[in-house]
């Protein structure tokens, strides 16, 4: 198989992240750097000893690239994704896809007019144990899901991010879009689509931000499941759970505690690790697979569009309910 070479936009945290991670990924290399922050963009590429470019146009105008990167904030995820693919480069997109309905579609429309891979940074789903109980539920061992609990909740130090994109909504989204919607992934994978949305959010702790910092969802899935997520920055102990209740058994990730259970009716309890490999090298191992097979990603364009609807639906859910409270 030949190298897929590879372009980083945005080398922030995870676009660091995962250009360093590409060095463990079979047939991957990376090849140029870009980052509104122009020294940033040239000291990843003296420590990978690749080529860096002041602007995004130069980094797609590169023949030799086939695929980029797009870690930047969640605002320009689209814009990025929907040039680079207008290249003719393959797309590895950090999540969330990006934060309107609109602009997924327009995102899965150019892959699909081009030809081209997109895949959506949902590194959950390449964690061993999300996997194991995925299979669980495929084969039937829990039964039909009946309830899921969500808890993905953490203490952001007020103040951190008053200066980082994070703090904006229109930026960033909220806690949905920056934080849970790897859960929201997870959830929307094992049980199916969310037909209907009740929430409520407040903010408790963070004057910064623009957008309400703790939020609680109820959900009705469109296979008549029901779910309860809890997202937000408010929390000082933090947790992070996830539970499908089946007709025929109970599974269980706590990814605290690096523990996953599967309990089925009189055949006891199982647990799995939650993680046998690096998940991050495994989903960056799966693009650079798709883009030399030609296969969909198992988090395609379709799956990271799925996730933003949740969290929209969950965002106007706690809108609305404001609203009627005045
Ligand atoms: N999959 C995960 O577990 C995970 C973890 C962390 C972050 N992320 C996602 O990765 C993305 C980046 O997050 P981060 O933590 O690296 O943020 P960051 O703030 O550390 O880095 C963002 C980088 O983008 C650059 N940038 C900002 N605006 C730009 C623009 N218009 N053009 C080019 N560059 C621009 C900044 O200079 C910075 O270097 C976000 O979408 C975030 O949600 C995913």
């Amino acid at each position: 198989m030949k190298d897929v070479r590879i372009g980083i936009i945005g080398c922030g945290g995870m676009g660091t992240h995962l250009a360093r991670s590409c060095l463990q990924v079979h047939n991957a290399k990376i090849v140029g750097t870009y980052d509104a922050v122009k020294e940033k963009a040239k000291f990843l590429a003296h420590q990978l000893k690749c080529d860096y470019y002041d602007s995004v146009e130069d980094l797609l105008d590169k023949p030799d690239i086939d695929a980029v990167i797009v870690a930047t904030p969640n605002y320009t995820h689209s814009a990025f994704t929907i040039a680079a693919l207008k290249a003719g480069k393959h797309v590895f997109c950090e999540k969330p896809m990006a934060l309107k309905l609109e602009d997924c579609d327009a995102m899965i429309g150019a892959s699909e007019k081009q030809g081209l891979t997109l895949m959506v940074g949902h590194v959950m789903r390449f964690y061993h144990g999300c996997a194991f109980i995925k299979r669980a539920l495929e084969n039937g061992e829990i039964g039909q899901p009946i309830i899921s609990h969500v808890f993905r909740t953490t203490w952001v130090k007020v103040g951190a991010w008053s200066k980082s994109w994070r703090c904006k909504k229109e930026l960033c989204g909220n806690s949905l879009f920056e934080v849970a919607i790897h859960d929201i992934d997870l959830m929307r994978w094992f049980i199916g689509d969310v037909k209907s949305v009740k929430a409520y959010s407040s903010n408790f702790s963070h004057p910064e931000f623009d957008y309400d910092d703790s939020i609680i969802a109820i959900l009705r899935f469109k296979n008549g499941a029901l779910g309860l997520l809890e997202s937000g920055f408010s929390s000082r102990l933090g947790d992070h759970k996830i539970d499908v209740n089946g007709t025929l058994g109970a599974a269980n990730i706590d990814f605290k505690a690096l523990t996953v259970k599967v309990a089925v009716e009189g055949r006891g309890e199982r647990k799995e690790p939650l993680i046998k490999s690096n998940p991050v090298v495994d989903e960056l191992q799966h693009f650079v697979n798709c883009v030399s097979t030609g296969k969909k990603p198992i988090t395609d364009g379709l799956a990271g569009r799925g996730a933003v609807e949740i969290a929209l639906a969950i965002s106007r859910a706690c809108e609305e309910a404001a609203q009627m409270n005045g």
